[in-house]
């Protein structure tokens, strides 16, 4: 079996030394992994579902959360609002998820009259999020029955105070800024929005998953964390620059009223009383041992020591883009995500596509993360982009990631991005009409799907042994932008499911 799974890991994208720019949180430090392994090795037989039965389990989380809540600057008495406290949670989604979920139930509570008059207009309170928040905030409002409503972002991906302010009102019930946004690494405005939220007697949610464990320690970031009076809560994921292993992340709260309302709690049934924190019922203890070796090994010198090598690596990376002609970093990332993005200030022969750029650093054995362009409500288009997530051994590839990028720019430099008006015509060809005329879009069937996909370029053999990944993804993405999100939705669901259909 061993033999076997050793084979299989062997077709998959390295996890360690610095090749794979995003999904993998490297510090380099070998002797952190082996930690996180013995601890979550000693842990692996319990269920963290009940921390009474299993003591370890409350003690290893009261002291994470002390960890995290001096990191993000919620330990002092005298902060309004209560002490914070909070929870471990399996994931970013999963803190996300129940952030929303807690503000929306006070929410409710507060504003009973209100909820009625909603329903009856077939209204829903809203979630109020820039353009450029995670999409797990997204999935949050589908699974709690609250309406997105995403504040759009200038072509930079910046989003203003001012749009935020736009927003407000009685019917939200919680309004997210990101401590960075992923797709640019851009902190939103939080002093200013949490400060508005707080005057409409808001709730209002920094995500800090991607930066919650290197912006405590960056050089000049203003305030964003706990310090900001009209911050009710915020998410910091351990499973990235905590560099634990996946399945770990934190969601603090201002207030044991806050967080006690993130509890789902049941006496009616007639087995064992039902008190959970979180989303899940049983729930490994492993994640938590790890994340909690590691932040006592590191200590608040060890995050600083890691930190200060994203800060450099992010400079460098930052500033070689700059030499690069046709491409440029989008916006103005503080924190290790940079997005690169095509300099259409220059003629079509000097522009680089990212997409293409992606592709063709993949040859060197780099990875970077292709992020598709989209048009917002206000017609503003963000651009298609490549993301890099920078982490602290990044800082030993960038002899080699530096020249790898120039000289993949150079090799795509002046070719045009993939024109999905051909594999459109292909589309009708299949017959299938996207749209409808004047009415919804038609989601495809799982058979459509596929075989749209399949005009995409999907089932090549660059993915890998009875993969159906396409070697190529600059094609797939340029159609997935063109085609309806509905549909877009569909085929890359499609391809998802198909990779891991028996
Ligand atoms: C800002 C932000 N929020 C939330 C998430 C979701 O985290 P996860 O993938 O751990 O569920 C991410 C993941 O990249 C993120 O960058």
């Amino acid at each position: 079996m061993l033999a076997a799974l050793a084979e299989l890991r062997a077709g998959d994208a390295p996890t360690h030394g610095g090749r794979v720019l995003s999904y993998v949180y490297d510090s380099g430090l070998a002797e952190l992994d082996e930690l996180a392994r013995d601890a979550a090795e000693l842990t692996r037989p319990l269920n963290a579902l009940d921390p009474t039965t299993f003591p370890s389990v409350a003690a290893m989380e009261r002291e994470l959360i002390a960890f995290m809540r001096k990191a993000l600057n919620g330990s002092a008495t005298k902060l309004g609002g209560g002490p914070v406290v909070g929870s471990v949670t399996s994931g970013g989604t999963e803190s996300c998820l129940l952030a929303v979920k807690t503000a929306r139930d006070l929410w409710r509570a507060e504003h009973p009259e209100l909820a009625a008059q909603l329903a009856r207009a077939g209204k829903r309170p809203r979630l109020v999020t820039a353009a450029t928040a995670h999409a797990a905030f997204q999935k949050a409002a589908r699974l709690f029955d609250l309406d997105w409503d995403p504040v759009p972002c200038e072509a930079d991906g910046s989003v203003r105070a001012a749009a935020f302010e736009q927003r407000l009102g009685a019917d939200v019930a919680l309004v997210v800024v990101s401590a960075p946004a992923y797709p640019t690494g851009a902190i939103d405005p939080i002093a200013q929005v949490a400060g508005a939220a707080k005057e409409f007697g808001l709730s209002c949610h920094v995500d800090a998953c991607f930066g919650g464990l290197v912006l405590p320690w960056w050089p000049a970031v203003d305030p964003w964390d706990f310090r900001v009076a009209g911050v009710t809560s915020i998410s910091a994921d351990l499973h990235k620059f905590g560099y634990a292993p996946k399945g770990v992340s934190v969601l603090l709260h201002r207030g044991r009223r806050r967080h006690r309302a993130q509890f789902f709690a049941t006496t009616s049934w007639p087995g064992y009383p039902v008190v959970n924190p979180t989303l899940l019922g049983s729930k490994p203890a492993s994640p938590l041992a790890a994340a909690w070796a590691i932040t006592k090994r590191l200590g608040d010198g060890g995050y600083a020591r890691l930190t200060a090598s994203c800060v450099r690596s992010a400079d460098t990376i930052i500033r070689e883009t700059s030499t690069i002609r046709g491409l440029n970093v989008w916006g103005a990332p503080t924190g290790p995500s940079v997005a690169l993005v095509t300099d259409t200030g220059l003629p079509e022969a000097d522009q680089v596509d990212p997409h293409h750029l992606a592709d063709e650093l993949a040859r060197s054995g780099f990875r970077i993360q292709h992020q598709p362009g989209f048009t917002q409500a206000n017609g503003v288009r963000l651009p298609h982009t490549a993301h890099l997530t920078i982490t602290p051994v990044t800082e030993q590839t960038l002899p080699e990631l530096v020249p790898a990028l120039k000289a993949a720019a150079d090799a795509v430099r002046g070719k045009p991005r993939a024109n999905p008006r051909i594999e459109y015509g292909a589309l009708q060809a299949l017959g299938y009409a996207p749209k409808r005329e004047g009415g919804p879009f038609r989601v495809p069937s799982p058979d459509m799907a596929w075989r749209i996909l399949k005009i995409a370029g999907a089932g090549g053999s660059a993915g890998g042994k009875g993969s159906s990944l396409p070697g190529r993804l600059a094609p797939l993405m340029a159609l997935a932008e063109k085609l309806p999100a509905p549909v877009a939705e569909a085929i890359l669901s499609e391809l998802l499911a198909r990779v891991s259909e028996p």
